[in-house]
């Protein structure tokens, strides 16, 4: 592969601009008034993939958003990738602090980015990244490369819990068959020490509604008397963590998968700033579970966390009210050996036994998904460590993140393939958050370590 880098000169202009344009289209598949875009989104998706040189690819139906499947077999005795990503991005708001619309592309120059890096919601998670596996598929068409066959499967509803594609997995295991399965929808620490995402983290996600009285009351004539849900809500939160910091439901560790005293001592040896993440982040101490450190926190041990709260009156000035209801989203984040229908109930029951009689409670579970874990000793590992060390001149270190992508999970419960995760982004790309951009040197470098992924691959499946 001595072309690439010639490669990537030659057509890196062009790369950005086909991102930028993919970037346009708003696909937020949380909220309904962007349907089309979303399926327009999909659209795209299958175009540039049918122009990168793909021998057949579909739009397929599902009972929600739908995949994007491409195929591109060469030889039937050659293995199979199969590449997962998702068009789906988040929602955009708070818009009003975005320093330029989330759906305009720019490209700006920050202190981690000297090269630039592109600004507009989906940029690193997922578009840009999956982006990059068209264009590493384009090179190894067009310069006779690829040394073994691809399946695309794109999907649009990886944000909102993946339901269609678990759908659609369980429905084609024998299409879907490959040998090993790469994703690129996580992060590295990184420009200058890559890293391979060892392990994510499960989730369990629910809402909670207190009601108290019928209606709302004027807090001066009842206040005192009658239970405030807001109250309650926030003294019922408040009771979910110890002084440790520890969660306080019953049973929520039982099931947790401890890592050991060797992979903590390797987890150890990543390098990483505490001045640096806190100066990121402009606080002043960090937080959280007692005896372990902010790494270990971040990925091996599960959480509970308010994503949402609201309730009473919010608008302008002064309102004297007591509210009949409050309401908060909460996510938990799970390690391996919980599961999520596990977690869910236990929160549930929990949540429920602290109410006091002077108010009611109701539980409602979103999506959720268990934990996954790679080892390190596959050759599906190994490949994407010599690719790393290749065009990064560094190894690349394995690191548990603590972020989800559910379908991983089933993928090697349905397909029964292990999942490579080649992530690109940092964490300061601000995913999901405003001002969200992808370096371009970022999505330089995956698009030329991609191709080496598939060579030391194959390379490694023929000494098997
Ligand atoms: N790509 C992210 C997950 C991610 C990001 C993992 C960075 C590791 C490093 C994915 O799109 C995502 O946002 N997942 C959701 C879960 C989903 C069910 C909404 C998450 O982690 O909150
Ligand atoms: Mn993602
Ligand atoms: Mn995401």
């Amino acid at each position: 592969m001595k072309n690439i880098k010639t490669y990537i000169e030659k057509n890196k202009d062009r790369f950005v601009d086909e991102l930028i344009e993919l970037l346009k289209i708003p696909s937020i598949s949380a909220d309904k008034q962007y349907k089309n875009d979303v399926i327009k989104t999909a659209e795209a998706v299958k175009i540039s993939l049918e122009k990168a040189g793909c021998f057949k690819v579909k739009i397929c139906e599902t009972p929600g958003y739908p995949i994007v499947y491409g195929e591109h077999i060469i030889d039937k005795n050659l293995p199979t990738i199969l590449v997962y990503g998702h068009y789906d991005v988040q929602p955009a708001d708070p818009i009003n602090l975005w320093d330029s619309p989330p759906f305009e592309p720019v490209i700006k120059k920050t202190e981690i980015h000297p090269e630039g890096a592109i600004f507009a919601r989906g940029s690193c998670d997922d578009k840009g990244q999956m982006y990059m596996h068209v264009k590493a598929f384009e090179y190894m068409i067009r310069e006779n490369e690829l040394p073994c066959n691809v399946k695309f499967m794109i999907e649009g509803e990886e944000e909102i819990g993946s339901s269609s594609l678990e759908w659609f997995v369980k429905r084609n295991q024998e299409k879907l068959r490959n040998n090993v399965i790469l994703i690129s929808d996580t992060g590295m620490i990184s420009n200058s020490q890559p890293s391979i995402t060892t392990g994510l983290r499960g989730l369990s996600y629910v809402e909670v509604e207190i009601t108290g009285p019928n209606r709302d009351l004027h807090s001066g004539l009842y206040g005192g008397a009658v239970a405030n849900p807001i109250n309650i809500l926030t003294k019922m939160i408040a009771s979910l963590h110890n002084d440790k910091n520890e969660i306080t439901i019953p049973g929520f560790y039982n099931s947790v998968l401890n890592a050991t005293a060797e992979e903590r001592i390797e987890m150890s040896k990543a390098p990483f700033s505490l001045d640096a993440y806190k100066k990121a982040l402009d606080i002043d101490a960090v937080f959280g579970e007692e005896g372990y450190t902010t790494n270990e926190r971040n990925s091996i041990r599960p959480t509970l966390d308010v994503n949402g709260i609201w309730g009473g009156y919010i608008g302008e000035g002064a309102k004297t009210v007591i509210a009949s209801k409050a309401y908060a989203k909460i996510s938990m984040r799970l390690v391996p050996n919980q599961t999520p229908e596990e977690i869910t109930n236990l929160f549930t029951e929990h949540f429920e036994s602290i109410a006091p009689k002077s108010v009611k409670v109701k539980v409602t579970p979103h999506h959720g998904g268990h934990a996954y874990v790679t080892p390190t000793n596959n050759i599906g590992y190994k490949a994407a460590n010599k690719a790393y060390t290749q065009t990064f001149g560094v190894k690349a270190i394995p690191q548990r993140s603590g972020g989800s992508i559910p379908i991983v999970a089933l993928f090697e419960q349905e397909l029964k393939s292990k999942t490579i995760l080649m992530g690109f982004g940092l964490d300061s790309d601000a995913i999901h958050s405003p001002n969200e951009h992808f370096g371009i040197f970022n999505y330089l470098k995956g698009i030329e370590t991609i191709p080496l992924f598939y060579k030391y691959y194959v390379a490694l499946f023929n000494q098997k």
